[in-house]
């Protein structure tokens, strides 16, 4: 179709024979495919191609001279002819987003007969890929001021014009940088966003590089070596290469250019760095083995490059090329890709756009921080302005819309200024600029500004943090310490006693030894030792020492209980009339303890094991009617504690202990009765003698076996967990209250299985941190606050189901690896007061560390309000279960968890 047109307008040229001046003299349509890439002053058409057809008719004589324009098509100057051959040239960088197709109507005239030639050309731009080139700010570089010998820069040189090399870890040999070197040799180099990809080839290996040739020649290596790239943190940021080209392929980006190879050529340099950065200065460490005749050696190339940047202009390795961009926009000094200031498009920013913009200043963060100051400015280039006003658009539940700022007639900018910003600004921003003909333009800011600039915190964040020691800011807490730290600055070590993150910790050690403040490992003084300075060689203190800690190792149960599973109330601090009690001094000890008796005859006392405020405790030898002896506990009344109070107690664990016992066998996961000598003086309860330590110390041992194999011991501990869940419920089916549930009440057996015991009487000889004395309403009474439900702190009432919520907390000490519990936000050992506050706002014990979370979701399970809700011991104990694998099941994940 186009060649028939083109035929016919000839053939009817042709068919007019005579000229007249200035009137048409023919006419010409033609079309041309241009890439878009296609540089300033390339050749789009000759034109003189459109005269010559219809044989030669119009060949141009000599001293013709034509004028010639370009009638329309020609959007914003893209192209121009060249009068004296008659050429159209490419005149300003062309855009395919912007424009893919051009139609020009050229007029060329004849100044020598006046007749006129009429020339419609079609132009398609293609789309190159990679073009135009993207203006990354990563790796922005630096514009220096041009001194006049803009020939000697390289955008990206070696610091102090040298780089390191070091073979077999040796002392580092110095070598002159060679990118200068290869300035004149017009190597290949392509620098792109934030790529480089560099090579040159060499004849012979180069001075400093000719170390490498014997192993660039050995067989082994393949005519190879190629050295990995990182930076100071060990992140792969590229490679280089050596290549012998008559045995290795060139990467494929460099098979065009064959690196400028030329006859004769061997070696090739290949350098490819994926990560540019902005940074003035860098560090590169680039590292390979090298195998040199039959050894191998580590080979470390060390970089630091500056990225120095071009002069006003230029732009390439070697600063060598021209940047086109115009309109104030800025050139990126690696590849030439122009960054459009508001109002201008295109490859060079020379297309003039209408927009409206809103910009942000200082605009070098994309975050806007709380508490510094900001200015949005709305431009409006290009557009005839009416109007300029500035809506305000919060979005919360009534929608808030308001105008803030309005402008009337031909304004330019508008700004809104917020010294500082605040929470409370964080809104959609929108610039409705409103044209002279009538057409509105928006353009929205949101400002949602969450964070603190670094190193500042508070609600404004205008407190300076200044962290020390490796802490963080935290726009709520300040200073996040690292363990073994405190103070406002982390300026503080752990205070003695404590350690870990924020020194919540407490330490355990023994005999005042200190504890690391990181880890809360004890720092045993001489003669002392084990894992808490607990052993002490010194004879004169082995009496005491022995006495506080074996408390620990025996058991002795004791329950705390009462019939019904109504309460119990210890203190009198409450009207009695106020609820049904079932107190102590009204309960008839209906029991008959004489079936319990034992003949003192049967009973030799060893020697003491625990004393307590109240009690003491004492290994024994009970002979049992079977005829052989048993190891038990006997604890009795401390002579100069011998109230009424501590007798009724007494009383009440001997009552409760032959409840269990009814059948005599007791239940396995409560430790076992023997009997009471009634008739002795003093008194004593006889139970089970526990070999392996305390539930609490056991498992500080298994944190430490976990923080030296890291095996997490979850199936153990959760063994331990359906144990103890095993004996509260057999309490609770007695209806039985033990009002004591925790880990340092619970016992191991030598066949490693765990019992519930209560060290009653004797509690406080080790566990002072763990119980409160509160004296509310007079009477002193020590209470283990941190356990108990929320209807035992504000009531006094202690149920069942109250013993579910200590079990809670038995659960997370098992989880935490016997861990202190601590609410967030709370000292360590809050008062009654403090502690209900926390538990009403919903404050629990956080998920432990590596706790797996179906684990802490039955822990919270425990910690409902209402106590009607909250699990049985029955259910627990089933949820436990299936948290368990099936026996045999040796590597079992389930529910997220493995096991080890
Ligand atoms: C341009 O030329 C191509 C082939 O040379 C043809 O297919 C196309 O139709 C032409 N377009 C115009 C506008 O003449
Ligand atoms: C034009 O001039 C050249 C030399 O300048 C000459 O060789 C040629 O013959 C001339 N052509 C005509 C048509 O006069
Ligand atoms: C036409 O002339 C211009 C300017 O003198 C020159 O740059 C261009 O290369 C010439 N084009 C041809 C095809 O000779
Ligand atoms: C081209 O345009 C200029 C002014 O725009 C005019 O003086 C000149 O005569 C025109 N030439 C042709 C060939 O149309
Ligand atoms: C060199 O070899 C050593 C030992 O085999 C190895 O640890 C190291 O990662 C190797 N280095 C490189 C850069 O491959
Ligand atoms: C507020 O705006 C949101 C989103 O535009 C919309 O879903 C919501 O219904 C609006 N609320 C009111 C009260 O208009
Ligand atoms: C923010 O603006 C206020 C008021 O103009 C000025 O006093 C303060 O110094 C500014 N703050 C910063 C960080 O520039
Ligand atoms: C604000 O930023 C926060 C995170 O910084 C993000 O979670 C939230 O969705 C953002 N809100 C809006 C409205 O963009």
């Amino acid at each position: 179709m186009a060649c028939l047109t083109f035929c016919y307008v000839f053939l009817l040229v042709n068919v007019i024979p005579s000229v007249q001046a200035g009137r048409d003299a023919g006419f010409g349509v033609g079309n041309v495919t241009i890439r878009e890439d296609a540089s300033v002053g390339s050749t789009v058409k000759h034109l003189r191609d459109f005269l010559n057809v219809g044989g030669g008719l119009m060949e141009e004589e000599n001293g013709t001279s034509w004028s010639v324009n370009i009638t329309s098509g020609n959007d914003l100057g893209r192209f121009e002819v060249v009068v004296e051959n008659l050429t159209l040239i490419v005149a300003a960088p062309l855009d395919y987003e912007y424009n893919p197709r051009y139609n020009l109507s050229l007029e060329l005239k004849n100044t020598g007969d006046n007749s006129v030639w009429h020339v419609n050309l079609a132009i398609v731009i293609t789309d190159v890929w990679g073009y135009p080139p993207y203006y990354s700010k990563q790796c922005e570089t630096p514009v220096i001021p041009d001194t006049g010998t803009a020939e000697n820069y390289v955008v990206l040189s070696s610091h102090n014009g040298h780089y390191n090399v070091k073979i077999n870890n040796g002392k580092e040999a110095q070598y002159n940088d060679f990118f200068p070197y290869f300035r004149h040799k017009s190597r290949y180099a392509i620098i792109n966003d934030c790529y480089f990809r560099w090579c040159f080839a060499l004849t012979i290996m180069w001075n400093d590089l000719d170390a490498l040739r014997p192993a660039l020649e050995a067989p082994q290596n393949g005519g190879r070596i190629e050295f990995k790239c990182h930076d100071k943190e060990l992140r792969s940021v590229g490679k280089f290469m050596f290549l012998d080209v008559s045995k290795q392929m060139l990467p494929e980006w460099a098979q065009d250019s064959r690196c400028s190879m030329t006859e004769g050529v061997n070696y090739v340099v290949v350098v490819e760095m994926n990560d540019l950065r902005s940074t003035s200065s860098y560090w590169t460490q680039c590292s390979a083995n090298v195998t040199f005749h039959d050894n191998t050696y580590p080979v470390d190339f060390i970089f630091q490059y500056d990225i120095t940047g071009c002069s006003e202009g230029r732009y390439g390795l070697y600063c060598d090329k021209y940047c086109v961009c115009k309109n104030g926009a800025r050139c990126h000094g690696f590849n030439g890709a122009c960054e459009c200031r508001p109002g201008w498009r295109g490859r060079a920013c020379d297309i003039p756009w209408p927009e409206v913009v809103i910009i942000a200043s200082p605009g070098d963060s994309v975050v806007k921080y709380i508490g510094t100051n900001l200015t949005l400015t709305c431009l409006a280039p290009h557009i005839q302005v009416a109007s300029m006003t500035w809506i305000h658009e919060a979005e919360n539940y009534y929608n808030d819309t308001k105008i803030i700022k309005e402008a009337l007639g031909a304004v330019q900018n508008s700004s809104i200024n917020f010294q500082p910003v605040s929470e409370s600004d964080n809104a959609g921003y929108t610039c409705v600029v409103k044209a002279v003909n009538g057409e509105v333009i928006n353009a929205i800011f949101t400002l949602n500004a969450t964070k603190c600039r670094p190193n500042y915190h508070g609600e404004g964040c205008s407190q300076v943090c200044d962290c020390e020691y490796g802490g963080t800011c935290d726009r709520w807490e300040g200073c996040l310490c690292p363990p073994g730290r405190r103070g406002d600055r982390c300026q503080h070590e752990c205070a003695p006693g404590t350690f870990g993150r924020d020194c919540r910790l407490r330490c355990y050690c023994e005999n005042n030894a200190l504890c690391d403040p990181v880890n809360g490992s004890c720092i045993c003084a001489e003669g002392q030792s084990g894992e808490f300075c607990q052993n002490s060689s010194s004879p004169e203190k082995n009496q005491v020492v022995v006495v506080v800690l074996s408390s620990v190792i025996p058991t002795i149960v004791l329950i705390a209980c009462i019939i019904t599973g109504v309460l119990v109330k210890r203190s009198r601090r409450r009207q009695r009339a106020e609820q049904p009690t079932a107190d102590l001094e009204m309960t008839p000890f209906i029991e008959n303890l004489s079936s319990w008796e034992i003949d003192k005859e049967d009973i030799h006392l060893e020697h003491m094991i625990g004393e307590g405020e109240f009690g003491h405790v004492v290994r024994a030898r009970l002979r049992v009617p079977e005829g052989y002896q048993v190891l038990v506990a006997a604890k009795s009344i401390r002579p100069d504690r011998m109230t009424a109070s501590a007798v009724r107690d007494f009383r009440r664990e001997m009552d409760i202990l032959a409840r269990i016992h009814e059948d005599k066998e007791g239940h396995p996961n409560v430790v076992k009765f023997y009997g009471v000598l009634t008739k002795s003086d003093p008194q004593y309860i006889l139970v089970e003698y526990a070999a392996n330590e305390e539930l609490r110390r056991y498992l500080w041992g298994l944190r430490e076996q976990y923080r030296v194999t890291g095996q997490r011991k979850l199936l153990e501990r959760l063994g331990f967990a359906c144990d103890v869940a095993c004996g509260l419920a057999e309490l609770a089916r007695l209806k039985i209250v033990h009002r004591d549930i925790a880990a340092r009440n619970v016992v191991i057996s030598d066949r490693m299985v765990a019992k519930i015991a209560d060290f009653g009487l004797s509690r406080d000889v080790y566990a002072s941190s763990a119980y409160k004395r509160t004296n509310q309403g007079g009477e002193e009474e020590l209470l283990p606050l941190k356990w108990m439900a929320v209807e035992s702190l504000r009531d006094g009432v202690y149920t069942c189901e109250s013993d579910v919520w200590s079990y809670g907390v038995l659960l997370w000490e098992i989880a935490s690896f016997g861990e202190e519990p601590r609410y967030a936000g709370s000292p360590m050992h809050p008062d009654v007061c403090t502690l209900l506050e926390l538990l009403k706002k919903g404050v629990r014990l956080r998920q432990p560390e590596n706790c797996p979370l179906p684990v802490y979701r039955i822990i919270r399970s425990c910690w409902i309000v209402d106590p009607s809700k909250r699990p049985t011991p029955e259910v627990l104990l089933q949820k436990i279960e299936q948290l368990r694998p099936p026996r045999h099941a040796a590597h079992l994940v389930n529910h997220g968890m493995t096991w080890q």
